[in-house]
């Protein structure tokens, strides 16, 4: 009997089990590296808010999980955030709302902890505060 059936099937299990996996895994966001795919534009604001936000916040679209400060995908773009024409005034209210909270810190009495004012400033506080606006709850 030929062996060569079973070196097909063996390639076929092969793909089935390992590269098919693996290519969805890639083609998904890796939460744990911060991996998920961004424009371009958005990247270096990607990577400044894994390092200088990342320890205190949620943002699936950063690949960041710590809840010492608010989940930014609820707390920017709860479910029901509009789409369409009315999603560009939501993203610039969002962008002011973010470039505020990085200058200028924030603190809601009611919320225990409190957002340090100043990480970043100038260019590198803008990219992040894009960044954040354009990919918030947009996991
Ligand atoms: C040391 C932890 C910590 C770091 C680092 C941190 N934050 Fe925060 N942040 C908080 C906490 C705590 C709150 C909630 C404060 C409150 O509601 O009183 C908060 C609130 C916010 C808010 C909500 C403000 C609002 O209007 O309700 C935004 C937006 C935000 N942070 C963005 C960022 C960004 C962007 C960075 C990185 C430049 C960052 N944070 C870094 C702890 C942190």
């Amino acid at each position: 009997m030929s062996r060569k059936p079973f070196v097909i099937t063996g390639i076929l299990i092969v793909l089935l089990a390992v590269v098919i996996p693996a290519w969805v895994f890639r083609a998904d966001a890796d939460p744990e590296r911060g991996e998920t795919e961004v424009p371009a534009n958005l990247k270096a604001g990607q990577t400044r808010f894994v390092e200088n936000c990342g320890n205190c916040h949620t943002l699936y679209s950063a690949g960041t999980y710590s809840n010492f400060g608010p989940n930014l995908d609820q707390k920017l773009a709860p479910a029901g955030t509009p789409t369409g024409p009315d999603a560009k005034s939501q993203k610039e209210g969002t962008y002011a709302q973010v470039l505020s909270a990085i200058e200028k810190g924030y603190d809601d009495p009611s919320v225990p902890g409190r957002m340090p004012a100043g990480i970043l400033a100038g260019p590198g506080a803008r990219e992040v505060a894009d960044f954040v606006s354009q990919t918030a709850g947009r996991g």
